[in-house]
């Protein structure tokens, strides 16, 4: 990714001397998109995601108009102009769907989104924040392929008890080939839990493929994922008093590399045969207390900004903060 300016520049004819790129000028692409961007990680898999593109694009302003322009298979950008604010059920959302957020205004308080049963899906430059528990997670991915969440900026707070809120990011049943980037996960009891339960083996394992890279973990409890059964690779993300980090559970394989914690009582460990390999990691005052895994490496390419430099490249970059 932080080539690729340079790559457009040289193919346009320009000549000047390529200079190392610093981490601020790799924020600064970074934050300008288009509808035609692509995921790195497990989302590139498998025939790859590219959500609505080429298909229709419709703005949205309200709840109502939201849930019918997500719906259905077609391909379809949905953009959404502004801030909307109802206690509902999550949105359902269909295949072949880009949904856009057109401002850092744009923000779901009360509701969120479910990917079930669908495949080719971006959600890009959403907030979500404050969904209660009886109204499912603020974004949930169930039975579901190729799956790009970037730079959405998820949350609710810790002054009630850890269930009234559901999860922020949750990925089960089988989800597959899903990427969460660039976001800005955050005031939180239970993040991010791939896998929901212990029994589920039958229809997780093989599946439950999944990528956090480039975020930024705030102020959580616990579940910086919570991964049973599938296949994790967690890098370049900064957690920051997230109290139990990455959990890797039930023959769970993670390969964790460049990230870094301040604040963590356990920033990686494993519950009932999770495995990880963990690469150049701050784990702060805590340690790598999982199982020593099998996975070293992954089926696509990415570039490590080494832990050492993802605070710099995260805090504030991550999130919903996209100019399209
Ligand atoms: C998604 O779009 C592709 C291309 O138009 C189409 O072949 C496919 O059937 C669609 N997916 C679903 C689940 O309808």
């Amino acid at each position: 990714m932080m080539f690729s300016a340079l790559s457009l520049g040289l193919m346009a004819g320009l000549t000047v001397a390529a200079p190392t790129p610093t981490i601020n000028e790799v924020a600064e692409v970074d934050k300008r998109a288009t509808i035609t961007d692509t995921p790195i990680g497990y989302a590139s898999q498998n025939g790859g995601t590219t959500g609505g593109a080429g298909g229709t694009t419709t703005t949205v302003s309200t709840y109502a108009q939201f849930t019918a322009a997500v719906s259905g298979s077609d391909a379809k950008v949905v953009v959404v102009s502004g801030p909307i604010t109802k206690t509902a059920d999550q949105v359902k959302v269909g295949s072949n769907t880009s949904i856009i957020g057109a401002s850092s205004s744009v923000v779901f308080t009360g509701f969120g989104l479910l990917v079930k049963s669908a495949t080719n899906v971006i959600i890009r430059n959403i907030g979500v924040a404050k969904v209660l528990a009886a109204n499912g997670d603020a974004i949930g991915v169930q039975k579901s392929t190729n799956v790009w969440i970037d730079h959405v900026d998820v949350s609710s707070d810790q002054d009630h008890d850890k269930d009234y809120y559901d999860g922020l990011i949750d990925l089960t049943h089988a989800a597959d080939f899903v990427t969460v980037s660039n976001s800005y996960i955050h005031d939180h009891w239970k993040a991010s839990l791939v896998g929901h339960s212990d029994s589920n083996s039958a229809e997780d394992t093989g599946h439950l493929r999944v990528t956090y890279h480039n975020n930024y973990w705030n102020n959580i409890h616990s579940r910086g994922p919570s991964l049973r059964f599938g296949t994790g690779h967690i890098f370049n993300n900064y957690y920051n008093e997230v109290v139990d980090g990455i959990n890797t559970r039930d023959g769970a394989q993670v390969l964790v590399e460049s990230n870094t914690f301040v604040g963590s009582t356990s920033p990686l460990y494993s519950t009932d045969d999770g495995y990880a390999v963990a690469n150049d990691n701050d784990f702060g005052d805590g340690s790598n207390d999982a199982l020593a895994g099998a996975l070293t490496t992954v089926p696509y390419e990415y570039t490590l900004l080494g832990s050492a430099a993802v605070k710099v490249a995260v805090v504030g970059t991550a999130g919903n903060t996209l100019t399209f």
